[in-house]
């Protein structure tokens, strides 16, 4: 583990029992948790609905006591959880398992998916193929952003989605001094925010498709010992291309559907219900 991976994972052990306990903390988690279900259709995965018998897996990168779960938990139907600090990681399974969640659909494990050598107990299919990655405001305590971006698309299906919640550029000097009075993070913090232009660049160049950036209207408010700062939460948004196979099978089924439509009795129109040539309900909404 690097230095700076490993000042993070003792920093991050250490605040594990009161991280989301202050007013502040909570109000923060609630506005990122809002900001993901109010842009549901926007993220673009096939969320999973009541009955459809599909898995929709989630992994929650860099999980901490897992607002991210708690946000899009609705929404999925499996959730992987990994995060450096194994305080923060037995919060999490402790808040997953008290809200009724299985371990099975909910779990966290310790782990660095951006260490030179990624560790091997996170090479299993259970760590693979999510069809959403999402990191909650871990991304600017990442030593290397583009290489956390590389390795969090490497586990997303084909078509799956990265979402990154953080902050825009915030004043550096003024900002690193009160954050290192407050809890001595400074040195856990690699980056002082990020603009669209480089988000776009960084996953562009991870090979995502599709890029999305919203910004917050209402800015988030941080309470450290020295004074309150008020920041700007931002979220992105790429997906990983479809593989030719992929293609081909959303082609082949698009001429079935046509086709199917050509041989269907009701094309002649006798049959078709009210509205129904144009998918429209009888009623005509
Ligand atoms: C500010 S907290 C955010 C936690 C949570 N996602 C949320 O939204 O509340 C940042 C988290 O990133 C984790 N972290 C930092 N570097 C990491 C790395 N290289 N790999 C995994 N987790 C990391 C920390 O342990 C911490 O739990």
């Amino acid at each position: 583990m690097s230095t700076f991976s490993e000042a993070n994972r003792k920093a991050f052990n250490e605040l594990s029992e009161t991280y989301n306990t202050k007013p502040w903390q909570q109000k923060l988690s609630s506005q990122v948790s809002e900001a993901l279900q109010k842009r549901e259709d926007w993220i673009g995965v096939q969320w999973a609905t009541p009955g459809d018998g599909r898995d929709v897996r989630l992994l929650d990168y860099a999980c901490g006591t897992g607002s991210i779960t708690k946000a899009l938990g609705p929404y999925v139907t499996t959730i992987q959880g990994i995060d450096i600090s194994e305080n923060m990681v037995e919060q999490y399974n402790k808040a997953a398992l008290s809200s009724g969640m299985k371990p099975e659909n909910a779990n966290a494990v310790v782990g660095d998916l951006f260490a030179e050598k990624v560790p091997e107990h996170l090479a299993g299919e259970r760590f693979q193929g999510f069809d959403i990655a999402v990191i909650g405001l871990g991304f600017h305590h990442f030593e290397d952003p583009t290489l956390s971006v590389k390795r969090l698309v490497e586990r997303l299906k084909p078509e799956g989605v990265l979402v990154i919640v953080d902050f825009l550029p915030f004043d550096h000097d003024h900002q690193q001094a009160t954050d290192a009075d407050a809890h001595g993070m400074a040195h856990t913090i690699k980056h002082n925010g990020f603009e669209a232009g480089e988000m776009e660049k960084l996953f562009t160049k991870a090979g995502l498709e599709d890029f999305g950036w919203s910004v917050l209207a209402e800015p988030a408010t941080l309470e450290f010992e020295r004074g309150t700062v008020d920041r700007t939460l931002f979220v992105a948004r790429g997906r990983r291309p479809a593989t030719t196979w992929n293609k081909m099978m959303t082609w082949a089924s698009g001429m079935q559907d046509q086709l199917g439509g050509q041989l269907d009795p009701r094309a002649d129109g006798q049959h078709v219900p009210p509205g129904g040539h144009f998918g429209l309900r009888a009623d005509g909404t």
